[in-house]
């Protein structure tokens, strides 16, 4: 069976990684969400895709060069003309305390491949243990070295390699980096691929699938789960499968 995670929540409906956009996902009867988690200046693991706040915000400057209760005050829906009101942008601890009593699994992604922030894993690993959500909780990242730590640090939670470009012999990769899964681009998933992860029992989730046709491949494959930015649609087209 394949999961569907709704991507930033339902990023292309709602504005992305708010939670307006979580809960539209919990809504749309997806299976999980998938988050971008950085930190501030002061040190507070907060959900937001970019490295700057420029793009999804009606403020600038980079994450990590502002304290929280400033970056509070910035507008997540700013660019969705009015339509959701202000949404802050969250604090890790606020998404997954309300996902806590959902049925939601979560994706965690570190976005730590341009910034290297101080301690982001022990402190998201953190969160994830306050709320009991270690079974329910997947890490990944494009930097796979703070993959293989978060294993160290906790074995007990699943990691990802995320990646856009095909892994250079792919299952000594994943065993060496100690990783449960792999999220690929999806274009670079094909049928033997699936099917050898499978064999292997290593979790298979392309990202990012909008498109229903490239859903419906990735449905036949039988990977793990699918990224979406349109989890409502995601479902029908599954359902259709
Ligand atoms: O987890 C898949 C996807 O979220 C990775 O790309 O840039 O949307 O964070 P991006
Ligand atoms: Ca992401």
């Amino acid at each position: 069976m394949t999961y569907i995670f709704a991507h930033r929540g339902a990023a292309g409906t709602h504005p992305e990684n708010t939670m307006a956009a979580f809960e539209e996902a919990l809504k749309a009867g997806a299976d999980g969400i998938e988050l971008d988690v950085q930190l501030t200046k002061d040190g507070e693991p907060v959900v937001i895709h970019d490295e700057t706040v420029d793009r999804t915000t009606d403020g600038s400057g980079w994450v990590k060069d502002i304290l929280y209760r400033e970056l509070r005050k910035f507008n997540a829906a700013a660019k969705w003309d009015g339509r959701y009101g202000h949404c802050p942008i969250p604090h890790l601890e606020e998404v997954l305390a309300w996902l806590a009593p959902t049925r939601l699994l979560v994706n965690i992604e570190l976005k730590n491949s341009l910034v290297a922030y101080e301690r982001l894993e022990q402190k998201v690993i953190a969160v994830v243990r306050r709320y009991g959500l270690e079974n329910r909780t997947i890490f990944s990242s494009f930097n796979h070295n703070s993959m293989r730590l978060c294993r160290q640090l906790a074995p007990e939670i699943e990691t990802a390699l995320l990646y856009m470009e095909p892994l250079y012999d792919p299952w000594t990769y994943v065993q060496a980096m100690n990783a449960g899964g792999v999220h690929p681009y999806h274009r670079t998933v094909t049928a033997d691929f699936a099917a050898d992860a499978r064999r292997r029992g290593v979790a298979v989730r392309p990202f990012t699938v909008n498109k229903p046709k490239t859903a419906k491949t990735m449905f036949a494959y039988k990977v793990d789960a699918i990224f979406t930015d349109y989890p409502r649609q995601a479902k029908e087209w599954k359902e259709k499968t």
